[in-house]
């Protein structure tokens, strides 16, 4: 009987003296598996007799459960202690992002672009969207740029490794959105479509190769190039202040005639361009299935990134994708 007392006893001071979980854990075998001396010592009850054995088996079992008992508390003990000294180590001091800020906010294109929408939402129009990837009948043909058309190149165009060669793009502009709000929607159409588009450019202080545009369209009975002129000037001194000014230029696109540039006015008197524009070209109406003699209209265009660029008055385009939280938080 003493014997299998002993058995547990060299068992518990194994574990106490086991310091970390690793050491603990291969001890294990030892003291509680198959080939340890209290599971030896019950397979040799088998000599006993009836009664001893009984009495024998009943110590063995005590013995094996204290030893389970402490093998579970000291391995719960330094479970908690390795814990404990991982959370130390993996800690994040964030009293060092002290003076950066510690709150984000919304990038100045996306300011630039949600106050966009709120000066047209508020002149009555809606928000329309169309696919980044587009085919060459919505960013071209369906805006009467036919495939001999010298503008497309003028486009640096993104082609996709896609059905036939250059059929499938990255759009090079918000155009194509005009072309399926008509093609869902019955006139009267009042739409902005803000989104990304894409050129082969090189980025520099005034080009990105991945950038932002706001296309508008207008499509109703009687409209003219003064409502386009109108819209335009109430929609610049919405965004850029009453004293700013802004004038049409005679221009060309192929989706619109007549087409013009529109320039707003600088604090030193000169004129900058903004973007495009003009009334919508009867062959545009009609790929839309839009009768030309019953329904006229208008549409722009202009860049939101150089848009962002003249009113925060930056220095260069690139900073706007550098994500220099220096540079960010000023805004
Ligand atoms: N899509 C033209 C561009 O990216 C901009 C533009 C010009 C859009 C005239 C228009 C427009 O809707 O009428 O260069």
């Amino acid at each position: 009987m003493t014997n299998y007392d002993t058995l547990a006893d060299e068992a518990l001071s194994a574990i106490a003296e086991a310091g970390d979980l690793a050491t603990l854990d291969a001890l294990r075998p030892n003291i509680l598996g198959k080939k340890a001396p209290i599971s030896s010592a019950k397979s040799g009850l088998g000599n006993l007799d009836a009664d001893q054995r009984k009495a024998a088996g009943q110590a063995i079992n005590t013995a094996r459960q204290s030893i389970e008992a402490a093998f579970n508390e000291r391995r719960a003990g330094l479970a908690a202690t390795a814990r404990a000294a991982a959370l130390e180590t993996e800690r994040l001091d964030l009293t060092e992002f002290q003076g950066v800020g510690t709150t984000g906010h919304l990038h100045l294109v996306t300011q630039a672009r949600d106050r966009l929408e709120d000066v047209f939402v508020g002149m009555g129009y809606t928000i329309a969207e169309g696919p980044e990837v587009e085919t060459a009948w919505y960013n071209f043909e369906a805006l009467n740029i036919p495939e001999w058309h010298p503008a497309r190149g003028s486009f640096d165009t993104i082609f996709v490794n896609l059905g036939e060669p250059e059929e499938v793009m990255l759009r090079s502009h918000t155009s194509p959105v005009q072309i399926r709000t008509m093609e869902a929607q019955e006139p009267p159409i009042y739409i902005v479509a803000p989104g990304r588009t894409f050129r082969t450019d090189t980025a520099d202080a005034t080009h990105l190769p991945a950038f932002n545009q706001i296309e508008g369209l207008v499509i109703d009975k009687g409209i003219t190039m003064g409502d386009l002129a109108g819209t335009i000037d109430t929609f610049v001194r919405a965004f850029f202040g009453e004293e700013v000014k802004s004038r049409l230029r005679p221009s060309y696109f192929p989706f619109t005639e007549p087409s013009a540039e529109f320039d707003i006015s600088r604090a030193d008197g000169s004129w900058l361009e903004l973007g495009g524009c003009g009334m919508v070209h009867p062959n545009v109406l009609r790929n839309c299935g839009i009768d030309p003699d019953v329904w006229q209209g208008f549409a722009f265009g202009f860049g939101i990134d150089r848009l962002a660029v003249m009113r925060y008055q930056l220095d260069d385009m690139r900073e706007l994708v550098n994500n220099d939280v220096r540079f960010l938080r000023q805004f």
